[in-house]
């Protein structure tokens, strides 16, 4: 007999393929994540809190909430800091949902939420996205009965890129006013859509947000929540006092100090690779969903061939099936240069693969 909860031992980790990355070695398309390192202020900024001897003092957030706040566009009251997008995420599903609950997650989409869900042993109810159609909006209200406590939807979402309507989300959001709506904008920079203007609205809307993807951090893990400032202060009877570090707190408020470094990125990838991309996938009749994010979910005919070749050559990306088990890879867009060397190797990948 375990000294654990039964449901919580049959589960199994969260453990995406970390092992092996190497941003020396890999140009890393794999993770969604910022291709190019930090600006120097950031580092120099952690560099400074280090020399000033201060690792030995807990962690204190200073200005850091009302400077985010400025940032988003909202009142310091509607904001709470969190480590990673993932804690506002596994916070919001404790706060928001008890065993038995009925939590609506349309698939595919991002492994966390069915971690927080299972966790909490909650009915998931799974309505899918389509390439053709998006996201499904008609099934998400029709799966809404009295048990549903939380609804969660990625925009943009990952790993189908879907960008899902402002109108679809408000209409969700009065549709099931007494049930939490977890807005995930975790790609909000690349995408610039948002519901952070509709909290005060609609005050069952939570979004979560990171500086894991766009702004480069996520190796110091800060996120945040946006929501109607009672919720902000339920959600902190949840959140410990120490759970944001003093690293984030420095590298981020250098970040927010110098915002140009991070849009000339987005202008980058959103302006010129994305398109580029999108456009040998076109000449090439490769499938791919429409993305409103940093990366695309694209299905070529031999998708082993070419995650295997541009392994070799040191890129990495992420293969995912889609609902019907067809393998595709989910392929995070660089710069300029990078995008162009992607596409030289995926090419060459081609060519192995209509040979072979
Ligand atoms: C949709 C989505 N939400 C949240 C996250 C987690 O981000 P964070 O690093 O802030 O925990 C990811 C990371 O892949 C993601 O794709």
């Amino acid at each position: 007999m375990s000294i654990f909860k039964s449901h919580i031992t049959r589960m199994s980790a969260y453990s995406p393929p970390l092992e092996g990355r190497d941003p020396h070695q890999h140009l890393l398309l794999d993770f969604n994540e910022r291709t190019l390192p930090v600006s120097e202020q950031v580092k120099q900024a952690l560099i400074n809190y280090i020399n000033d001897d201060r690792l030995q003092v807990y962690p204190s957030y200073g200005d850091l909430t009302g400077k985010i706040a400025n940032y988003a566009g909202v009142n310091e009251p509607r904001v709470m800091i969190t480590n990673g997008s993932d804690q506002g995420i596994d916070i919001i599903i404790r706060a928001a949902c008890t065993e038995g609950d009925e939590i609506i997650i349309p698939a595919p989409t991002f492994a966390m939420y069915y971690q927080c869900a299972n966790i909490e042993k909650l009915h998931i109810i799974e309505p899918d996205y389509t390439r053709e159609t998006g996201f499904p909006v008609n099934a998400v209200l029709d799966a809404i009965t009295a048990k549903t406590r939380l609804i969660v939807l990625a925009n943009p979402n990952n790993p189908t890129g879907t960008q899902v309507q402002r109108e679809d989300i408000l209409t969700i959001a009065r549709a099931a006013p007494d049930t939490a709506l977890l807005v995930d904008e975790c790609y909000f920079e690349y995408s610039r859509a948002t519901v952070a203007d509709a909290v005060i609205t609609h005050p069952n809307i939570l979004i979560t947000r990171t500086f894991s993807k766009t702004w480069g951090l996520p190796s110091i893990r800060l996120g945040y929540v946006i929501s109607h400032p009672d919720n902000i202060r339920t959600l902190l009877n949840i959140r410990g006092p120490y759970d944001v570090n003093q690293f984030a707190v420095v590298a981020v408020s250098a970040a927010l100090d110098h915002p140009e470094y991070t849009r000339q990125y987005v202008r980058e990838v959103m302006g010129v690779s994305k398109p580029l991309f999108e456009q040998f996938l076109e000449r090439q009749a490769i499938p791919f969903w429409p993305s409103a994010a940093n990366f695309i979910w694209a299905f070529p005919g031999n998708p082993e061939v070419i995650e295997q070749h541009l392994r070799r050559h040191g890129i990495l990306v992420r293969p995912k099936p889609d609902l019907t088990g067809r393998k595709g890879l989910r392929i995070t867009l660089g710069d300029i240069a990078q995008t162009h060397q992607l596409i030289e190797r995926i090419q060459e990948g081609l060519a192995i693969a209509g040979a072979a």
